[in-house]
């Protein structure tokens, strides 16, 4: 799949956000190695703190459905392209520690191009409690 459909699919999960207190809505595009694409969005609640970002939405949907292997994932959120939060790395690292990321902004029009060992070096992982 190329950039561009990642991006889209995004962009369309981003419109499905539920970001009622932070009125930033984002959407998630996450593509398996297999080649099947599982989409998040965050989730907010009234409580602030049980809020579920767009990247972990699409990862924990994928992985429920036993799929664990992944190629990319496209983040669309705001007028400028934004990057995934901490917790999200490190969830995303558990499973993708090569990951190729593309961060668009909300409407998907333009992107740039970037990896998770760029966006979270030296990383903590399962490899790291083996031994
Ligand atoms: N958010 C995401 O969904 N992904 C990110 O990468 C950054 C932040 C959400 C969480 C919250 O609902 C809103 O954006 C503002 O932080």
């Amino acid at each position: 799949m190329d950039e561009s459909r990642l991006v889209a699919a995004a962009a369309e999960a981003r419109r499905r956000a539920y970001a009622p207190y932070s009125g930033f809505p984002v959407g998630a595009a996450l593509l398996s190695k297999g080649g099947r694409l599982f989409t998040g969005c965050n989730v907010e609640n009234a409580s602030y703190g049980l809020t579920v970002c767009a990247e972990r939405v699409a990862l924990f949907k994928a992985v429920s459905e036993g799929v664990r292997e992944f190629e990319a994932i496209a983040v669309a959120c705001g007028d400028a392209p934004c990057s995934p939060c901490g917790a999200c790395r490190q969830a995303l690292n558990e499973f993708a520690p090569d990951l190729k990321v593309i961060l668009a902004d909300g409407e998907g029009r333009s992107w740039e191009v970037t990896s998770l060992p760029e966006l979270l070096p030296r990383a903590f992982g399962p490899s790291d409690l083996e031994g």
